[in-house]
């Protein structure tokens, strides 16, 4: 099939690529060759910017994928580490595959010595995220012998190295800011079970995981395993693109993600959550979110892409009741929560521009729960994420016809003039 683009009385017939779901795609590459303009394009709200096998989502159904499979059941019957198998090699490990995989994960996940010194050097309150930002892109100074993206064996190093390292990375960004010890890595423990001990542990005695909390927060971290070409997985393909080290590829990554547009918006969403404090204070919010002239949007509402309720939502709803049930807690935040999303749901303003909640609505609500202060929520997404951004990237790496990403502009400044000297200027 071709569609078919005419502009000053020429055609010319463009090839339309089917996937295997989803909408068709108009192959535009032609395009300037053969007309001289480009297309526009800004925040690439129609814009299909690479081939990819790896996530699926239907926005108006409210469909995630990976894979093909559905990110329900996924999130209730995988575990993050399988998941993240599945998303670098295409398909679920057989049991040895399993743990193959989780033996090489295992033996990665301490970090140079070095590395400690190195956090010696950020501010005691500086955000977890900027720690990330750096100590990630840093990463590459300290191991440069997988950097050669070249090589598919060190591409494959440095892919199991940054999902192995990313719980210690984020757990000792932790435990700077607290000003407590860093602890190694446990590899007796599941990817979140280390992860919480090395958060939330201390040498001085043993920590007891609470297996309701390890499996919650291995469900948060499926659910935000990956996420198609959003901004930062953009990002990540991007400056990849140009032939960056997956390590500084993964900074950029940590670095888009952190706005609360993206990621931030967990931390943005239960600081909103508590501020509005008690559910009689919703409409006031609410009206704030509907008058254009106020800046201010509900947090963990609305998505680009998903215009109907994110699935990922869905399950970190049930997931918060049963986390909070569990451990006991009575968080009035979580009443609001409920309260602001229905009353949201049969608002017109709402339902007209299809604003559901996103998977940042209760996620803060369970971390908090599990004592995670919220400066850390976008870590751990960035944490979860890695693996998303590795496999991209490696796919990216694997195409053949991936070159440097270079969008064009409508330019709108000054035509060509002539330089003024400064004493001559008016
Ligand atoms: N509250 C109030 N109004 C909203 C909201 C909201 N949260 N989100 C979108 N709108 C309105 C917006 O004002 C616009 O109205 P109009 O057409 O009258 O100008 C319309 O809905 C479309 O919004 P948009 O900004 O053009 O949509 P977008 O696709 O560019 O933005 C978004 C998507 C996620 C940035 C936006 O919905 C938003 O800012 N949400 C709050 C932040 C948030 O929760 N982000 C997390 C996203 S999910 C996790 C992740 O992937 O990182």
């Amino acid at each position: 099939m071709t569609a078919t683009i005419g502009i000053d009385g020429k055609t010319a017939e463009y090839p339309v690529h089917q996937g295997s779901v989803g909408p068709e795609v108009i192959d535009i590459r032609k395009l300037y060759g053969n007309t001289g303009r480009f297309t526009f394009d800004p925040g690439f709200t129609s814009t299909a910017s690479c081939e990819s096998k790896i996530t699926y989502i239907d926005g108006d159904q409210g469909i995630l994928l990976h894979r093909g499979y559905p990110i329900e059941q996924l999130a209730e019957q995988s575990s993050f580490l399988e998941v993240a198998y599945l998303l670098l090699n295409g398909d679920l490990p057989s049991q040895t595959e399993h743990d193959e995989f989780k033996y090489l994960i295992t033996r990665h996940t301490m970090v140079h010595e070095q590395l400690a010194t190195f956090y010696r050097g950020f501010r005691r309150d500086a955000h977890p995220m900027a720690v990330m930002c750096g100590v990630v892109g840093a990463l590459s100074a300290f191991y440069h012998d997988s950097t050669d993206i070249h090589d598919p064996k060190q591409r494959e190093i440095a892919c199991h190295r940054l999902i192995a390292k990313m719980p210690t990375i984020a757990a000792m960004a932790y435990k700077y800011s607290v000003g407590q010890p860093f602890l190694y890595p446990d590899n007796s423990l599941s990817y979140t079970g280390n992860f919480l001990r090395m958060t939330f542990g201390v040498p001085a005695e043993p920590y007891i995981i609470n297996p309701v909390v390890e499996d919650a927060l291995d469900k948060i971290f499926i659910l935000h395993a990956d996420h198609e070409q959003n901004a930062s997985t953009s990002t990540v393909r991007l400056a990849g693109s140009s032939g960056a080290n997956p390590f500084a590829c993964i900074a950029a990554g940590i670095a888009c993600l952190w706005g609360p547009a993206h990621g931030g918006a967990n931390e943005a969403a239960l600081e909103m959550l508590r501020t509005i404090g008690r559910p009689e204070r919703i409409p006031e919010f609410i009206a704030r979110a509907k008058n254009k002239d106020d800046p201010f949007r509900l947090m963990g509402f609305g998505h680009r892409v998903y215009k109907n309720y994110d699935p990922r939502a869905k399950v970190l709803g049930a997931a918060a009741t049963k986390v909070l049930d569990t451990l006991g807690i009575s968080d009035p935040v979580l009443d609001t929560a409920r309260e602001l999303e229905r009353i949201a749901l049969s608002d017109d303003y709402f339902i007209e521009k299809k604003l559901y909640p996103n998977v940042d609505f209760y996620s803060g609500i369970i971390l908090s729960a599990i004592g995670f202060p919220t400066s850390m929520f976008t870590a751990l997404f960035a944490l979860a994420r890695t693996t998303g951004w590795i496999a991209q990237w490696t796919e990216m790496m694997e195409d053949k016809e991936q070159k440097i990403g270079r969008p064009r502009q409508l330019y709108t400044g000054h035509p060509r003039r002539d330089y003024v000297p400064l004493n001559q200027r008016g």
